[in-house]
């Protein structure tokens, strides 16, 4: 089979998978969908209606997938949806995105299952102001979550804090010596004006460029060249202990160049682009007897209108549907 390629010789390689819209914290810059009352009102995926979907998107080229939400561990059935996903010929990894709650019961039996590694979003390490924003006090269970996964092997991590005015900003340092202590990937990405984010915006955002400033005071700072998989990172190393630590701006104009990514949601569409344009419906194909062939000529249809670059900063409302987790 032809790879998946856009119009802009963009090899896709890599597909975000959200598994859910739900979430059971509330971050006051995301809050998707509470959490589900009624499981029959459900419209996710099965594993199997994955693993038929991500067959195809494999034979197409596809070698990374990441699952993400909502929070993917609201999922019961998430170890059989890796299980399925990681047996596929030609995915060569698995990763997940969560807000950790869950990973000091799962980090076992998800590595068990095949997972590769995951990103953890944590805002704080404080726990009032974890509590604060994210609507849980929770922190604790959290950081036993990183320490679980660390031990089951689903590394390296890479932590994700969005870097708050007001809030964060007094913590980069403990970040960065929790980082260092426990092995993990730093990432600070920057606060995008979506939603309900707006307002927090304007009083909150704190551009990367700020924050490099800042790291100039926790020691001496080069800059990495970016592997594939850093995806739109800019990387740093500290030169007196190796700490990595990423700087993404998810609205920056070269945030889109290198993008090699298709969006697959809960209910089975892709999405071209993290924000927006160009949606399409799989599920409705899956039944038919030449579901693959018409499946296929469907996505390069739609990859045909991948933009070369989002529209975002001319455009009012993101239209960022329940949340990008934009760190790759
Ligand atoms: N700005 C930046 N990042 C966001 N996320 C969700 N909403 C936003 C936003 N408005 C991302 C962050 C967070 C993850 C769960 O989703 O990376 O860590
Ligand atoms: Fe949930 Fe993540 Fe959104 Fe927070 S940022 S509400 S943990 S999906």
């Amino acid at each position: 089979m032809q790879p998946l390629v856009d119009p802009f010789e963009r090899r896709i390689r890599y597909l975000r998978v959200s598994v859910t819209p739900y979430c059971n914290f509330r971050c006051s810059y995301c809050q998707p969908e509470g959490p589900v009352l009624d499981e029959h009102h459900r419209e996710e995926l099965s594993p199997l209606e994955l693993e038929k979907i991500l067959s195809l998107f494999a034979r197409l080229g596809v070698e990374k997938v990441r699952l993400t939400g909502g929070e993917p561990t609201l999922r019961k059935d998430l170890e059989e949806m890796v299980r399925r996903i990681t047996s596929i010929p030609g995915i060569r990894e698995v990763t997940l995105s969560t807000h950790g709650l869950y990973l000091d019961e799962r980090s076992a039996s998800l590595a068990e299952a095949g997972l590769s590694r995951i990103n953890v979003s944590l805002d704080t390490l404080r726990p009032e102001r974890f509590a604060r924003i994210s609507g849980r006090d929770e922190l604790p269970r959290v950081l036993r979550g990183i320490t679980a996964a660390q031990k089951a092997g689903l590394t390296p991590i890479k932590l994700n804090v969005v870097p708050l005015r007001g809030f964060n900003e007094d913590e980069l340092g403990d970040f960065l010596e929790y980082s260092a202590r426990e092995n993990l990937h730093l990432r600070f990405i920057a606060l995008m004006q979506l939603g309900v984010a707006k307002e927090l915006y304007r009083k909150s955002h704190l551009s990367l460029e700020e924050l490099q400033e800042r790291l100039s005071s926790f020691g001496d700072w080069e800059e990495q060249r970016r592997g594939e998989s850093d995806g739109p990172a800019r990387l740093l190393r500290r030169r007196s202990d190796g700490l990595r630590v990423g700087l993404i701006d998810p609205l920056s104009k070269n945030f889109c160049q290198d993008c090699n990514r298709l969006r697959l949601t809960h209910r089975g569409e892709v999405r071209n682009c993290l924000f927006g344009e160009g949606i399409v419906a799989l599920r409705p194909l899956l039944q038919r007897p030449d579901w693959e062939s018409a499946l296929e000529e469907l996505l390069r249809k739609t990859l045909l209108q991948k933009p070369e670059k989002h529209r975002l900063e001319h455009c009012d409302d993101g239209g960022l549907y329940s949340l990008a987790k934009v760190g790759g």
